[in-house]
């Protein structure tokens, strides 16, 4: 049995949408319950339902054979798996936002966000000293309260910007949903994952 691990919220509608379109479409019939596994007993596949942010977690650690992941995670976690497809999916920019009348004329920058790591490497490369402050969630709320100059996070409508009187300062990268497979399972797994894999290649690259 293939083991899937799927991303709830945002990119979820999305990602069953291509399942469907691909020809997998077995288990999404209970997409819409509270399940966290939904069987698609024709096609042998258990699809695991996650939070985004933890998919990637999931087939490093083998629980999940393959995951749909975004680009953004798996650079800021680095785990050790392979990339096996760009899905064209949950397509936004990385970017530095701050407020509209925002000056840069600090020593030090401080900036808000999800993603050490990218950020921290995004201003290393430019060899500009920032001050690191890790956030969970409304990342925007941080520049608007003080707490920090600006933020480095993913904006994809550009609303949430909008609607809190930020712009875009930098695009750092784009982003988007990522197929990934755990390293075991691309051996011992390969059939399962590369039907898989080429059914929805050809779905988003037709
Ligand atoms: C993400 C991101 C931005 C927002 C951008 O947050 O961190 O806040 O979406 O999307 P937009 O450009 O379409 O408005 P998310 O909604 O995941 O919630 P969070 O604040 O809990 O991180």
């Amino acid at each position: 049995m293939l083991k899937v691990a799927l991303p709830k919220g945002r990119l979820a509608g999305e990602v069953f949408a291509l399942l469907e379109k691909s020809g997998y479409e077995g288990a999404l019939a209970g997409k819409d319950s509270r399940k966290l596994v939904l069987d698609d007993t024709a096609n042998n596949i258990r699809y695991f339902l996650v939070k985004p942010s933890d998919a990637a977690v999931y087939v490093l650690h083998g629980a999940a054979d393959i995951g749909v992941v975004g680009k953004d995670i798996l650079l800021e976690t680095g785990p050790d798996v392979y990339e096996l497809l760009d899905l064209r999916l949950g397509v936004c920019d990385m970017v530095v936002a701050g407020p509209e009348d925002f000056h840069d004329t600090k020593n030090t920058l401080r900036v808000a966000t999800k993603f050490p790591n990218i950020s921290r490497k995004y201003y290393g490369q430019k060899s500009r000293e920032i001050e690191l402050i890790a956030l969970n969630g409304s990342i925007e709320l941080a520049p608007i309260v003080g707490l920090s100059d600006v933020v480095v996070d993913i904006v994809q409508t550009g609303g949430t910007l909008k609607d809190n009187n930020m712009v875009v300062l930098e695009k750092i990268m784009p982003i988007s949903a990522r197929l990934i497979s755990n390293i075991a399972s691309y051996k011992f797994k390969a059939g399962e994952i590369d039907r898989f894999k080429q059914a929805l290649a050809a779905e988003v690259y037709k």
